[in-house]
């Protein structure tokens, strides 16, 4: 069965002002769409067709014949997760486990909140910023254009787009204010929370 796009997990203007129903126009219904239309028309007809999205990323990861396909794989399920990591009225502190777990790794939510910024202010180009498990410990790592962490043995809490697609509309050039808005008032840490 062909991929599809996600619907949404919430109206498009419920995440407004931090994030705009015309910036969900454009990046759910453009941009992701997109790279769903494009993975269906390059695995027909393939070994992939019929494929797990999982199964597709970890086969063609860093296969430079399958560029296209992991690119367009990896773009797919990177977009679905970070819809699920926004939530309206989210933000702000995690509790709870995560809240432990967060202290753990970093010392404080303060300290993860500047290292997560940091990684996704001064990531250089397109990409992505993520909090992921490495095994008992959660770490802040940056990807690059649709590089995402589920072939590299770590596994995805939250994620924040950081190609300008995200966040051009709403902030034009000032990515640490799309940043800022996603951390205080867009991550969805029960969603997180259910990663662990
Ligand atoms: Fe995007």
């Amino acid at each position: 069965m062909a991929f599809e796009l996600p619907t949404l997990p919430y109206a498009k203007d419920a995440l407004a002002p931090a994030m705009s129903a015309e910036t969900l126009e454009y990046h759910h219904g453009k941009h992701h769409n997109k790279y769903v239309n494009t993975l269906n028309d390059l695995i027909t007809g393939t070994e992939y067709e019929g494929q797990s999205l999982e199964e597709i990323i970890k086969a063609t990861a860093g296969k430079a014949d399958k560029k296209g396909i992991f690119n367009n794989a990896a773009q797919h399920f990177n977009h679905s997760f970070f819809w699920t990591c926004m939530t309206p009225g989210g933000g702000g502190k995690p509790t709870g486990d995560l809240a432990r777990k967060i202290d753990e790794s970093f010392g404080d939510y303060d300290s993860f909140r500047k290292k997560f910024a940091a990684e996704a202010g001064t990531h250089f180009g397109s990409g992505w910023a993520w909090l992921v498990a490495d095994g008992n410990a959660l770490k802040v790592i940056s990807t690059h254009d649709a590089e995402d962490p589920i072939h590299m043995g770590l596994k995805p809490i939250i994620t924040c787009d950081v190609w300008e697609h995200a966040y051009y509309i709403d902030y034009r050039n000032e990515r640490p204010k799309f940043i800022d808005a996603f951390l205080d008032k867009l991550v969805n840490w029960d969603f997180a929370a259910r990663q662990l």
